[in-house]
């Protein structure tokens, strides 16, 4: 089929390579014409596995590059709108690009298309989209607006394109949404799993994508509440991981457990320094808003959110606490992306720990194998940061290492040379990437998340029961004031 994607970010992209991977000529559309030029030559905006591989292979034959949306539309059956939906201040998604799109397609128009909702958008947008193509000319028997929701992870977007849990496909005419089953055909078929030049999925996959038929409204509300769910997950195992400390539990131990029921699931229970990205933090404000004004208040979600501000304070005391004051201390700190496997930075919680560790007074060196570009660019005007080459050059001459990132790179380091490099010899992790009794075996005192501290014998440890002043301000009143 000839399809238009527009918007070529995150979603957009991947969408766009992935359903020419699956047969499809595909259009891209932006109007970011510097950035289509680049992609015209083969450079990828994100850095995202499989990407470059896809686009050099189809690029000569079924995928184009380009910000003409009027012709797009003409040449298209199904056009997908994958534009930003950022947040507008209030906590809302500005839909503002979503109805541009809209605007434009209507002045394109001259026979029937499907116009494919694929960013995240609040509930009712599919309905607004339809209002804003008739307002501006669009014939009504020229098109129909269904939602399809995208699921994929940064980090593994392709594969999890390409081996979705779930294709949701949410119409209210059975027409369209044959067109848009169509698409996905090689996937729900398993067509695309039988060819051997596929890009390879997971082991365990079925062999065929599941789909879900529902109506428009339904879709829309299953994307919001799909992460809003699995942000609440994280917040849950954060705030047990906190318990846990308290009681001298384990919350890799009490993670297990609780995980190996089938019904609670094993994945989104890794405690850590909370959620960060472009779209938890900004789709579980959106959904809120979205359940206001449905006359519901979803106040969960705020506690969610809560527990995740919370979790960045916390581990802040727990770097003041190991080095008794944070003035003139020199850290190693390995990560700024909000997780491993990218170079995104949008919401990381490793930011506003970083600048907090600054503007106390600490001289910080951060590494991170993916995303030192837009380290350094949103870091730019914090004081006393430097970057280094490598985790082990983040860590020559440091007084202690601090983890904010899952990299797989940073669990496979040689504890060794790292307690060679460090003054303390101290590990303060983020992200429970080590074993404690690993990291105590080479003569490192290890902190992480929801576990006892761990020292090797004869290591200085000082036991204190009184509550500093951040750790008082956290435990009365919840709040979060990291920076
Ligand atoms: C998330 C969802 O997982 C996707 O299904 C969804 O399509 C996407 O948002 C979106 O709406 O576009 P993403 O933001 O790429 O995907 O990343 P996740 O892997 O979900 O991680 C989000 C944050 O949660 C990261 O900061 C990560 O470190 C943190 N996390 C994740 C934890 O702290 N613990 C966990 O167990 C899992």
């Amino acid at each position: 089929m000839q399809i238009a994607v527009v918007g070529s970010g995150y979603v957009g992209l991947v969408a766009a390579v992935g359903f020419c991977e699956i047969g499809h000529s595909v259009t891209c559309i932006d109007n970011d014409l510097t950035k289509l030029e680049r992609l015209k030559n083969g450079v990828t905006p994100i850095h995202e596995k499989f990407i470059p591989e896809l686009i050099q292979k189809h690029r000569s034959d079924r995928l184009r590059f380009s910000d003409d949306l009027p012709a797009a539309t003409k040449d298209s059956s199904v056009i997908f709108i994958a534009v930003g939906t950022p947040e507008n201040g209030n906590g809302e998604a500005d839909i503002s690009y979503v109805e541009a799109v809209a605007r434009e397609i209507a002045g394109a128009i001259s026979t029937y298309k499907v116009i494919v909702e694929k960013s995240t958008v609040p509930v009712y947008t599919s309905k607004w989209i339809r209002r804003a193509m008739l307002l501006n000319g669009a014939p009504q028997e020229f098109f129909d607006v269904v939602s399809n929701p995208e699921f994929l992870k940064e980090g593994t977007a392709v594969v999890d394109f390409l081996y979705p849990d779930r294709i949701v496909i949410g119409g209210d005419n059975p027409a369209a949404v044959d067109m848009v089953r169509r698409v996905y055909g090689p996937l729900t078929g398993g067509s695309y799993y039988r060819n051997p030049s596929c890009i390879p999925g997971p082991d365990s996959y079925a062999g065929k994508a599941r789909l879900i038929l529902t109506s428009t409204i339904s879709a829309e509300l299953i994307k919001y509440a799909s992460n809003a769910f699995l942000a609440t997950k994280i917040s849950f195992i954060n705030a047990v991981a906190s318990i846990c400390e308290a009681v001298g539990a384990d919350i890799g131990e009490v993670a297990e457990g609780i995980g190996s029921d089938s019904r609670i699931g094993a994945q989104f229970l890794k405690p850590g320094i909370g959620y960060g990205g472009s779209c938890f933090p900004k789709d579980l404000k959106a959904f809120r808003s979205v359940a206001n004004e449905a006359g519901y208040d979803f106040s969960l979600l705020g506690q969610v959110s809560r527990i995740n501000d919370d979790m960045r304070l916390r581990f802040l005391n727990k770097v003041r606490k190991a080095l008794w004051t944070l003035k003139g201390k020199k850290l190693g700190v390995l990560g700024v992306a909000f997780k491993g496997g990218t170079d995104d930075v949008r919401e990381s919680s490793a930011i506003p720990i970083i600048r907090s560790l600054c503007y106390g007074g600490c001289a910080v060196t951060i590494y991170d194998p993916g995303a030192m570009e837009h380290g350094r660019e949103v870091l730019k005007d914090c004081p006393g940061v430097e970057f280094a080459e490598s985790a082990y050059g983040a860590a020559e001459g440091k007084d202690a290492l601090v983890i904010l990132t899952d990299w797989e790179e940073f669990a496979g380091l040689d504890l060794g040379v790292i307690s060679g490099a460090l003054r303390y010899h101290l590990i303060i992790d983020g992200r429970n990437l080590f074993d404690p009794g690993e990291v105590t075996k080479h003569g490192l005192g290890y902190i992480s998340m929801g576990r006892a501290d761990a020292f090797p014998d004869k290591y200085p440890v000082f036991e204190c029961s009184l509550l500093r002043k951040g750790e008082r301000d956290s435990r009365e009143e919840g709040t979060a004031g990291c920076e």
